[in-house]
């Protein structure tokens, strides 16, 4: 008994030697929408597989919800080493000093997830993360979430309908120029801020998949939802280069599956969480949710399309025309 007990004490004491000696690698993960979003859910998931499988060597902190940074703080951050993880919409990217990004957002470029995805997971998408390199910063993974929706407290159908509204954009000049060929007057501002400026007025509407808006209770500032599925939005996952090139290889190795696993985990659930949505919304009886008919659909289509040329510059041809190859656009 009394040896037993010597056993477990000298056990014990080693194990906390071993932990003081082994300090956790912690990363400090941002993002700035909710926990129950398809981003939100796959940040959870990322941290319980990189703190199983590397057997707690490596502890993830997720802040959601803008709770460490926002838009506008967070690029910095991780470039100052104050975060080590984002997942940033593309949309987000133009701050940074790399337009191309904002491929992404070229209206009605991608018709559905499989055509998106024949540019994340193919060249173009590896192309893109290398002109991260030079930012300090590493692109590790392509998120999903969804295709856009507009809103605003009057029924928007067609072209028209948005004149003269304050549409609350991403800092994104490809979604700027978009808002205006719509005749809307574009407003850049922080996710965080967006359901306070509905609120009081500050902008008449915005532009997300489903599940963003809902998860920022929306439905109480908007009485209209037009599901118009004009644009894209998903993430690129980062990392500050020097934290993830510093890290053991077999650690890296380690969370580089785990981000392999968490992206078909986020791409799995992206669309059907958004579809859900839209059933979500429509049953608390507080937005009308407005089904595009065909010659709507067609009338947004052609007004929204010039913004590709108009962005040619700024974006880059061949970025643009790379993309068209991938997913067969023709203007
Ligand atoms: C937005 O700012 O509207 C979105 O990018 C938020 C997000 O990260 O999905």
């Amino acid at each position: 008994m009394k040896l037993q007990m010597v056993v477990a004490a000298v056990a014990a004491a080693l194990a906390v030697g071993v932990a003081a000696a082994q300090q956790p690698i912690v990363i400090k993960f941002s993002h700035v929408v909710a926990l129950d979003t398809p981003k939100g859910k796959a940040a959870e998931y990322f941290k319980k597989l990189a703190e199983e499988r590397t057997k707690g060597r490596v502890k993830v902190e997720v802040y959601p919800n803008s709770s460490l940074f926002k838009d506008g703080e967070e690029m910095e951050a991780l470039q100052l080493g104050s975060v080590q993880m984002l997942a940033p919409s593309l949309a987000k990217f133009g701050p940074l000093g790399v337009r191309d990004f904002e491929v992404f957002d070229l209206p009605y470029v991608f018709d559905d997830y499989s055509e998106l995805h024949k540019v994340t997971a193919g060249p173009v998408g590896a192309a893109l993360f290398k002109k991260l390199d030079s930012k300090g910063i590493v692109g590790l993974a392509y998120w999903d979430n969804g295709f856009k929706v507009m809103s605003a407290n009057k029924p928007i159908r067609m072209p028209a309908d948005y004149k003269g509204l304050k549409m609350r954009i991403q800092s994104s000049k490809v979604l700027g120029d978009q808002m205006k060929a719509l005749g809307a007057i574009p407003q850049v501002m922080a996710f965080s801020e967006v359901y306070q400026s509905l609120q009081t007025g500050v902008v008449d509407g915005t532009e997300n998949p489903p599940s963003n808006f809902y998860t920022q209770k929306m439905q109480e500032v908007q009485k209209f939802l037009a599901l118009t599925n004009h644009g894209y939005l998903g993430y690129a996952v980062i990392a500050n280069k020097k934290f993830w090139d510093g890290l053991p290889a077999d650690v890296r190795t380690t969370l580089e599956g785990a981000m392999k696993d968490a992206t078909k985990f986020a791409n799995d659930i992206a669309k059907k969480d958004n579809d859900d949505t839209i059933e979500a919304i429509r049953k608390t009886g507080k937005t009308e949710i407005i089904t595009l008919t065909p010659e709507q659909k067609a009338a947004m289509k052609k007004a929204l399309v010039v913004v590709h040329k108009d962005n040619e510059a700024r974006v880059g041809k061949e970025t643009i025309e790379a993309v068209y190859k991938a997913t067969d656009f023709k203007l």
